[in-house]
């Protein structure tokens, strides 16, 4: 047998089940291409001396020639309409699927304390104002009527910097009231103001305790203000954050500031907890920062806001609020 009827024999099954279009070019180039039998066979002819046998020859290389031609081409039509569509439905988007939600931010549960309570005393006619963190002995001490001797000045109380040319000069503050006298210094009366703020004590961490908490201060000094303002203005506040029916009483006590002193403790949750330490603005105070104490007064009141986070929402442990877990972090939004 020729390798031309050789090829009319095999190939149409070879072209039919070619899988992919390169598996097709290749049977192509064996079958009809340049190193061909049907190539070969070509050249052969000019041996041929007899024309009418050459043009037989021809004519019978031709006919195998134009057949397969024929068949690759619908093949590779075959084979390109598949991989069309298989091209098609492997990238096709299900447009009516739920999209995918991403991961979303919150506010940690103490930012947002802060806001909600710094917001009711902008709706009682207060102002936010912050102040440095890192703080000096007499803003945080001296300004505000610390006797030389007092104990929180201590080192084993006090995180000092080493900062500056003085030494124990520079502090991480204890508390938001040094911005009383910083405000006060740089600000007319009258004053209503609310500072929040992180402060830092010297504190092992446990369940009631962290070296860096959140405070929140709040001034307010005009003519003829009286505890009557303090206690109107804190029983006001703590209805507005625990609700209208919470009971506040306050109870003597000291803060080197204030005279007199109180501490406010509200009834809530079926108990009394301390909440904010208070005070009407001691007279050596207002002269540290210019203001005249015989034609002025004010009130000035602290409280912890990561303390308020807990009560509100009953956290029992403080080292929650600085668990970084997500699962925990999830539960604020
Ligand atoms: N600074 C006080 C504290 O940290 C709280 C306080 C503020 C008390 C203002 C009276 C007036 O405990």
């Amino acid at each position: 047998m020729t390798s031309i009827e050789q090829l009319k024999q095999d190939a149409p099954q070879r072209i039919d089940s070619a899988a992919t279009i390169a598996e097709l070019a290749e049977i192509e180039n064996e079958t009809v291409g340049k190193k061909s039998p049907i190539n070969e066979a070509r050249r052969g002819l000019g041996a041929i001396k007899d024309p009418a046998e050459r043009g037989a020859a021809g004519k019978a290389i031709n006919d195998v020639a134009v057949d397969l031609n024929a068949r690759i081409a619908t093949r590779r039509e075959a084979l390109e309409v598949a991989e069309v569509n298989e091209r098609l439905s492997s990238e096709s988007v299900d447009v009516t699927l739920p999209g995918r939600i991403p991961q979303r931010g919150t506010h940690h549960i103490i930012q947002q304390t802060i806001d909600e309570i710094v917001d009711i005393f902008i709706g009682l006619g207060y102002q936010m104002v912050q102040g440095p963190e890192a703080e000096t002995d007499f803003y945080n001490f001296t300004a505000l009527n610390f006797h030389e001797t007092h104990p929180s000045r201590l080192e084993s109380d006090t995180l000092y910097l080493d900062y500056g040319d003085t030494e124990g000069d520079v502090l991480l503050r204890t508390h938001t009231s040094p911005m009383q006298a910083r405000h006060m210094e740089q600000n007319k009366p009258p004053v209503y103001i609310v500072v929040p703020g992180k402060v830092f004590r010297s504190d092992a961490i446990d369940a009631t305790h962290l070296p860096v908490f959140h405070q929140i201060e709040g001034l307010a000094v005009d003519d003829n203000i009286t505890f009557a303002d303090l206690k109107g203005t804190l029983a006001e506040f703590t209805r507005q954050f625990f609700g209208k029916d919470t009971k506040v009483k306050f109870i003597p006590h000291y803060f080197p500031f204030t005279e007199p002193s109180a501490e406010m403790h509200a009834y809530t949750q079926g108990q009394w907890i301390e909440l904010i330490g208070c005070g009407m603005v001691n007279p050596a105070v207002f002269e540290h920062v210019g203001y005249d104490p015989k034609t002025l007064s004010g009130f000035a009141f602290g409280m912890g806001a990561d303390r308020m986070a807990m009560v509100r929402h009953g956290i029992t442990d403080l080292r929650t609020m600085i668990d970084p877990d997500v699962r925990t972090l999830e539960q604020y939004r």
